[in-house]
């Protein structure tokens, strides 16, 4: 048997101390702990590498279900070291997984002297278009993926592409970010703001019914945090007012939307133009800035495509108002590197949300992320709720607190767009965006990435609940 070979655990309950002269196992992943018998051991439940026979070989034993560890053992001291280095994003473990094929792929884009543009841009999107089929799915039809330099870019690249200018109005949710509503104002034209859900955190149809006027030229609906807004509903009132629908996509690459009829489509890709952001940290992150834009419609896709190269496909030839929107060689080999792993990435990030939601389920107080029956979920974020009548401050002494101890997280938003110093002059009322509101001040995301591991994630929710409880005192 090769000494890499699973084998299965004939004891469970394997003992491993450091003073017993026996070499301290290798932990590739801990699950989680609990105090041990006495005050120096701790049981840990674990995947680790241990020597198993006379000779001291290591074999992998998938699945030890408890470890008694002297406290001062190597493997205490690899717990000490997880618990210490939580991150809200942690891209150092994929980045030293792939750091080989990425410098490649870079050294290869050097070689080339080919830095904007040229074949790895080209082959990076056409492998996302391929990407984008939902295997199985109905439509097989390759979409167009125009490349920009962000996805604050692709937004504007898509609404200057729709055309919309002074006098428009496009309709936003008001809980984003503000790429979201930036764009729509750098183009002279109008951000009309509607409420979103408390439960889903996306844009609430019926406002967005409500909100539309003769001038509206355009709906962005954001799929915030990975789950897809209501797009069935959605794309019956564009059909219906024949107003274009801007999918911003930045948060939830590869989610799948399901409609009531059980036809399913990819986000971004249910609308009229999808748009999406490679920001170091999103789903599909490379190691700069960098964006993109998906659609079936082919005027449509050579309309971005220009408007990002200066408004011309040929060299010195401009037959639209452009910018300088392109996604770089280097940045476009990079993604080519994770683009095969960004399903495994995903995988990853659902499983964490899964054992938050199993130590957070019962926690009178909290609320754990809604599920939208009809969407998948990609979880760029994992975004709880503090209920509230529990205190004005609630939730930002929690998140205090949890700094103190060495946990990070984040608060995405805190506060609506209407009440962003820059777009005061909307002269939107406050109580107009009841949910936002309500949102602003309960919501706590926590660290979300591929690498955590299920210790860190209890110690999170451990820590959690005990300032929850001495907060909400
Ligand atoms: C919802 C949303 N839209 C747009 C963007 C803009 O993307 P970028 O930072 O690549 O410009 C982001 C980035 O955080 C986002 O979260």
């Amino acid at each position: 048997m090769p000494n890499d070979a699973p084998i299965v655990a004939k004891d469970p309950y394997l003992e491993l101390r450091s003073d017993i002269g026996r070499k301290p196992p290798d932990v590739i992943e801990i699950w989680g702990e609990r105090r041990g018998m006495d005050s120096t051991s701790r049981v840990v439940w674990a995947k680790v590498r241990v020597a198993t026979n006379k000779n001291n070989v290591r074999k992998k034993i998938d699945f030890v279900e408890f470890m008694i560890a002297k406290v001062g053992s190597v493997s205490s001291l690899t717990m000490k070291d997880s618990l210490e280095n939580i991150k809200m994003v942690d891209l150092s473990a994929m980045n030293t997984r792939l750091r080989t094929e990425i410098d490649d792929a870079i050294g290869q884009v050097i070689d080339s002297e080919r830095f904007i543009g040229g074949k790895e841009v080209e082959k990076f999107c056409a492998e996302l278009s391929d990407k984008l089929k939902i295997e199985g799915g109905e439509n097989q039809e390759k979409p167009f993926v125009i490349p920009c330099a962000n996805g604050t870019d692709a937004l504007q690249i898509a609404l200057m592409a729709l055309g919309v200018g002074p006098g428009d109005e496009v309709i936003t949710p008001a809980f984003t970010f503000i790429s979201t509503v930036e764009v729509v104002a750098l183009l002279g034209a109008k951000p009309v703001l509607v409420d979103v859900h408390s439960d889903t955190f996306n844009i609430d149809c019926k406002a967005v019914e409500a909100a539309i006027t003769k001038k509206t030229k355009a709906i962005v609906p954001v799929h915030l945090f990975g789950q897809c807004a209501d797009m069935e509903t959605l794309m019956e009132i564009s059909k219906r007012k024949n107003i274009p629908v801007v999918e911003d996509t930045a948060q939830s690459l590869m989610s799948i939307y399901c409609n009531g009829g059980g036809v399913s489509g990819r986000a971004g890709l249910l609308g009229t133009i999808g748009t999406t952001s490679f920001f170091p940290s999103k789903n599909l992150g490379c190691m700069g800035d960098g964006g993109a834009m998906f659609t079936f419609d082919k005027e449509l896709a050579a309309a971005a495509h220009a408007i990002s190269n200066h408004g011309g496909q040929r060299r010195y030839h401009h037959h639209l108002v452009g910018l300088n929107s392109r996604l770089d060689s280097i940045q476009a080999a990079i993604l080519r590197v994770k683009l095969p792993h960004l399903d495994e990435f995903n995988l990853a990030r659902q499983k964490a949300a899964r054992i938050y939601d199993e130590l957070l389920k019962d926690v009178e107080g909290i609320s754990i992320p809604f599920r939208e029956i009809n969407s998948t979920h990609v979880f760029h974020q994992y975004t709880i709720k503090i209920h509230e009548g529990l205190g004005n401050d609630l939730r930002d002494d929690l998140s205090e607190g949890l700094k103190k101890d060495g946990i990070p997280t984040g608060i995405y938003y805190p506060m609506g767009i209407h009440q962003q110093p820059a777009y005061l002059s909307l002269g939107y009322k406050t109580d107009e965006f009841p949910n936002t509101n309500k949102l602003a001040s309960t919501v706590l995301s926590l660290p979300m990435h591929t690498e955590l591991t299920t210790l860190q994630q209890t110690r999170i929710v451990e820590r959690l609940i005990s300032w929850f409880t001495l907060l909400s005192k």
